[in-house]
């Protein structure tokens, strides 16, 4: 059987584990970007932490993911789509155009979303990144049509969501992905780390304390049953600049290697 794709978290956060200001707005948004960018003051020895080159440098890897909650607030209504008026039945493949699947990789790279209810609009292009989606049974069929007709490629993983073990492995199965760099908030983090799905995780933190019950955190998503363990991560290194910041470098460990 394929070894599924590695799994690298990279995340930045506050002390107090918060990944964004707030619920109700999305950090690439102003003035919450601003905000971000200034809880870290400018090092005088800074070590820059170029996502891009730890992709493809240090892991090799070819795809980055986010889920919908990164580029589409919770209360925000996208904007409608045409009515799908063909034949459904073959939208619920996966759709995976060889002109796009069979750029070599690199300098080829994936955006990949994690998106069962179709909310992400794809609007820009960059040149060797093509979009991929996470989708499921339950994604509405004008949105898979829209996929289709702007030519972006999606997976159907899952039922009445993504189902993200299901996912991870079609990225290796499908498209040869050996690994992916999770960028993605703690909701999505939180239902990989369920899933036992994250191998390393990257977490940079900035000298400041956000705080707020509800507030993102680097793992959201369901919590601990009573008795059950955490995760246990082996720290694999630390570096710190004289701004403040941490960057903290993690593996996971899995069960069978606990003494
Ligand atoms: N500081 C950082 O490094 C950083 C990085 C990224 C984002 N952020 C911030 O974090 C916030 C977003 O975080 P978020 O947690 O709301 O969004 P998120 O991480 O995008 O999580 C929501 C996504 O995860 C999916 N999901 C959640 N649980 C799932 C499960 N059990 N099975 C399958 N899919 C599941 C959702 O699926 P559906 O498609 O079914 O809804 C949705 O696509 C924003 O403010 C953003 O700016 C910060």
């Amino acid at each position: 059987m394929q070894k599924r794709p590695r799994v690298v978290v990279s995340m930045g956060a506050s002390v107090d584990g918060k990944v964004a200001l707030t619920r109700d707005a999305l950090l690439m948004h102003q003035p919450s970007s601003f905000l971000w960018e200034s809880m870290t003051p400018p090092a005088a020895d800074p070590v820059p932490i170029d996502i891009i080159e730890v992709l493809r440098q240090q892991y090799g890897c070819n795809a980055i993911l986010e889920g919908s909650g990164s580029l589409v607030a919770e209360d925000e209504t996208p904007e409608q789509l045409p009515t799908y008026d063909g034949d459904t039945a073959g939208l619920y493949q996966h759709f995976l155009p060889p002109d796009i699947t069979g750029q070599p990789s690199p300098p080829h790279m994936w955006f990949t979303v994690v998106d069962s209810r179709g909310r992400v609009r794809w609007t820009e292009k960059h040149p060797n990144w093509d979009a991929l989606v996470l989708v499921a049974r339950s994604t509405p069929a004008d949105y898979l049509g829209y996929l289709r007709r702007e030519g972006i490629c999606y997976l159907v993983v899952g039922e009445e969501r993504v189902d993200l073990a299901r996912g991870i492995a079609a990225l290796g199965t499908e498209l040869g992905i050996r690994c992916v760099l999770s960028t993605a908030g703690g909701g999505l983090n939180g239902a990989m780390l369920r899933a036992g799905l994250i191998d390393e995780l990257h977490l940079t933190l900035a000298p400041a304390l956000i705080g707020g019950l509800g507030t993102p955190s680097v793992m959201d998503g369901p919590p601990l049953a009573v008795g059950e363990a955490p995760t246990r991560l082996q720290l694999l290194s630390v570096h710190t600049d004289t701004g403040g910041s941490v960057r903290l470098h993690y593996a996971v460990v899995r069960h069978r290697q606990v003494a």
